[in-house]
């Protein structure tokens, strides 16, 4: 399979011409490079942040924990070890190809880039995916709330996006992947069967509390010079006058309450969306939930378009200047949507390098003891599979799949920074100043 051919190491042109990837290499290289250039380019200016304002964030918003903790679900590192592999598992999905990471692939902050994600036989889903980064200290889970928690929306995952008949039916197939019996009862002491739903849920939803990503706005509460530039500090300020933060508040900047759509006009006129989703009413049926959804959180925003419950704006710009239409009868003039959009872009917090690691997953048969601790890094310095837990101890890899996953990943990385300098109109293909919002529709 190709994914051996981007493993090999050496300087590019090395050795003589084998394939694709050999020929374009330097071209990404000189494409990073230049990218690493740009990006200290931009984080030259730095700007002594303004008290009165970090007073003010610290108000509204305030720190980001270590770990998002549950006191229903304390998060222990065996029950890690398990839910993090469990989150590339493939093997449980009706059809063999859909993992958590197929729509929540964390080397693109954990969003699949996609109005709608396709499921399992490609079906498209009905929502668009949000980031699963500091997502589990929210109100509930799901734009509508449908989920009480992560450990919830996990373990209902089995028969929803697995698409799976029966939770039977999933577990059967993680029942007969002899490594996962260990890493069971290593996270679940003392369980008699602790191959449960429950416990899947419990497992993945640990590892998920685990995955916050600081940012510069985080250094900015901090009082750090680091923090946020001058142009990111008048945007939090128009952030704050346009009146963002009576939904958008609390250390993920939202996740905290539901709230209408389209408060002062239908959001489908300008967000020409082709379905009218009636959002949290189709979970209590009362009129005064239609067009409710969660108020999303804002972290990394900048990196999880396409933006709404249903995906149907591509552009930051955009979904700024809708927010201000339906949601405070604003129309927002270029210049304090840029600000705001600087502004977001401080709320990026690159994840840390133990989340972006491929875990050892175990092979779907016993092989025979393994030889040594398990394999070596696979993919570089951030992407390798971390060794195995003790309890793997003897059993042996799926290198195949950890392959995959280590090729994509690394894709996914080179994909996001072109589309990041793209957004950003570096690559000259978007003159932010000829930005024309859609308006509504006549
Ligand atoms: C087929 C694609 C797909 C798969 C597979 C998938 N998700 Fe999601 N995920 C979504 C979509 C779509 C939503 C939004 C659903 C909604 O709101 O109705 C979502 C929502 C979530 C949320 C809620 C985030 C928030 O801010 O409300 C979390 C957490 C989450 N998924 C975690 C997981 C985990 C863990 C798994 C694996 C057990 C998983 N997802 C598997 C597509 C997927
Ligand atoms: C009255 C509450 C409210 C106010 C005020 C508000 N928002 Fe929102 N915001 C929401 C809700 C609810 C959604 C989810 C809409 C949907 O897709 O269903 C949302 C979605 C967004 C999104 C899309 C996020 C995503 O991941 O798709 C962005 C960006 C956003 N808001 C930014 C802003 C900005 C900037 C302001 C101020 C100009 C603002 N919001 C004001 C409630 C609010």
């Amino acid at each position: 399979m190709e994914t051996r051919r981007l493993e090999r190491t050496g300087p590019p042109g090395t050795r003589r011409g084998w394939n694709v990837i050999r020929i374009i290499r330097p071209g990404i290289i000189a494409c990073l490079a230049a990218a690493a250039v740009l990006t200290g380019a931009d984080t030259g200016q730095t700007a002594r942040p303004d008290a009165a304002l970090v007073k003010q964030a610290r108000e509204l918003f305030g720190p980001l924990p270590d770990v998002m903790a549950s006191p229903a679900n304390p998060v222990t590192s065996e029950k890690i070890a398990l839910g993090k592999r469990l989150f590339y598992e493939k093997r449980i999905s009706a059809d063999g190809t859909v993992s958590c990471w197929h729509c929540h692939p964390l080397s693109l902050y954990a969003a699949d880039g996609l109005p709608k994600p396709l499921g399992v036989h490609c079906r498209p889903g009905d929502r668009n995916a949000p980031t699963v980064f500091n997502a589990a200290d929210q109100i509930a889970e799901h734009w509508v709330g449908n989920r009480a928690d992560v450990e919830d929306q996990a373990a209902r995952s089995l028969t929803g996006g697995f698409g799976q008949p029966s939770e039977e039916a999933a577990l059967s197939r993680l029942k007969a992947i002899p490594g996962y019996g260990p890493l069971f009862r290593a996270a679940f002491p003392g369980e008699a069967d602790p191959v449960t739903a429950a416990n899947f849920g419990r497992a993945v939803g640990a590892f998920e509390r685990t995955l916050v990503t600081p940012a510069p706005f985080d250094a900015f509460l901090d009082d750090d010079v680091s923090g946020l530039d001058e142009s990111q500090q008048a945007g939090l300020k128009e952030f704050i006058a346009a009146g963002c933060p009576s939904c958008h508040n609390g250390p993920y900047f939202g996740g905290r309450s539901f709230r209408k759509f389209g408060l002062l006009e239908p959001y489908w006129k300008f967000t020409a969306s082709p379905v009218v989703d009636d959002g949290r009413f189709t979970v209590t049926h009362d009129p005064a939930d239609k067009y409710v959804f969660k108020v999303p959180v804002l972290r990394n925003v900048r990196m999880t378009s396409p933006y709404f419950h249903d995906g149907s704006v591509g552009r930051l710009r955009e979904a700024v200047w809708i927010m201000g239409k339906v949601q405070l009868g604003l129309d927002l003039p270029g210049s304090r949507i840029e600000g705001i959009v600087a502004f977001l872009d401080a709320l990026t917090g690159r994840p840390a390098a133990r989340s972006l690691e491929v875990p050892f997953l175990p092979a779907s048969e016993a092989r025979g003891p393994a030889s040594g601790p398990g394999p070596g890094p696979v993919a570089g310095p951030s992407l390798g599979p971390t060794s195995a837990p003790e309890a793997l101890a003897g059993f042996p890899p799926n290198e195949d799949l950890m392959q995959e996953h280590a090729l994509l990943s690394r894709l996914l990385l080179i994909y996001e920074e072109v589309a990041r300098r793209m957004d950003a109109g570096r690559l000259g293909l978007e003159d932010p100043t000829r930005f024309t919002p859609k308006g509504p529709a006549p």
